[in-house]
């Protein structure tokens, strides 16, 4: 991904992001990342994602819709909101499925110009501070977002762990939950109403895996809900398949155990109920069995493989 900056905004009270290569960047209040799509090197993690099929033509065609026709759809009674939700449980892809949403619609785009994804920090507005969250989001969404969006041809926003700012109203109880909450949230349906009514080409993807603390009101504003689950024994053999093809880029050595189909069935079944990061994370770890293949990585063999994964079971 290629990072910009965004320019003229937050001046003094932007904050600033602290760069991998030790350049410090300002971003607007809320905006952890400012991203231009599409990006050559960022194609990986949309292709590696193993979903039941349709899903990824689904994912992809809600955003498009948004992307190209939200301005024309926002004449009809019942225009989209341009809101993606993917909840799940922890580890089961909801935000590389978010990430690599961004990046296949940015190059579906690309001959009408570039995609921005805007990464927004759930965690950024203080609820401690009576009024002052309420006006955090509010901001965000009546000057950040649209300022964003109007110098930019085709815009993506992501807000990773949405239930840190919508929370459910009727479940948030008044002694956990200030009264703070009530009204961040109130700011955010107020706030999704009137970007949707500014910007009706904006596409706002959020990530939960609680859906059940995401506010009624905003799960029922949104265009298309997708609910990620825990992989099954099919999706945990791709899932290996995959992981040792990728290792087997680095490392030719591992190209006959990645071809082992019968091995890959026979590791899916020990792992089964592990989500994907810990099965990815499994496969990975056979190359920390012993130091001579974490030195030598294409050492790594059938047994190795099965003793990682005793070791990812057991916990
Ligand atoms: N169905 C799947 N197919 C392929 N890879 C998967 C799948 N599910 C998860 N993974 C892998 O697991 C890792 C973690 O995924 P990701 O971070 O997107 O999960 P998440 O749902 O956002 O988790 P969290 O709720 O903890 O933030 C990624 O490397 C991803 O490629
Ligand atoms: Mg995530």
């Amino acid at each position: 991904m290629t990072n910009e900056h965004a320019h003229g905004h937050g001046h003094g009270h932007g904050h600033t992001h602290p760069h991998s290569e030790g350049i410090r960047r300002s971003y607007p209040p809320g905006v952890i990342g400012i991203h231009t799509l599409p990006a050559d090197h960022h194609d990986g993690p949309w292709d590696s994602m193993i979903v039941p099929a349709g899903t990824k033509e689904r994912l992809l065609s809600t955003a498009l819709l948004v992307l190209r026709q939200g301005r024309l759809l926002s004449n009809l009674s019942g225009g989209p909101h341009g809101l993606i939700v993917l909840a799940g449980p922890p580890g089961t892809g909801k935000t590389t499925l978010a990430q690599g949403l961004a990046q296949a619609a940015a190059l579906r785009m690309a001959p009408r110009g570039a995609t921005t994804l805007v990464e927004v920090d759930p965690h950024a507005f203080p609820s401690e501070l009576l009024g002052e969250s309420q006006r955090a989001v509010s901001k965000l969404f009546l000057d950040t977002l649209p300022e964003l969006a109007a110098r930019r041809p085709h815009m993506v926003v992501l807000i990773d762990e949405v239930e840190a700012l919508a929370v459910r109203r009727s479940s948030a109880s008044f002694d956990t939950n200030p009264v703070d909450v009530h009204r961040a949230t109130d700011a955010v349906l107020a706030g999704l109403d009137q970007l949707r009514a500014r910007c009706p080409h904006v596409v706002l993807v959020v990530t939960t895996n609680f859906i059940e603390a995401v506010d009624e009101a905003v799960l029922s504003r949104a265009d298309l809900v997708l609910k990620t689950t825990l992989p099954d024994v099919e999706t945990i053999v791709g899932i290996i398949r995959g992981s040792l093809e990728e290792l087997a880029g680095q490392w030719q050595e591992i190209l006959p155990l990645a071809a082992d189909h019968e091995l890959h069935v026979e590791l899916a079944k020990a792992c089964d109920g592990l989500d994907g990061r810990r099965v990815r994370k499994a496969v990975l770890a056979a190359l920390s069995g012993r130091p001579e293949i974490a030195l030598s990585p294409g050492l790594v063999t059938a047994d190795d493989l099965r003793e990682a994964v005793r070791w990812a079971t057991f916990a």
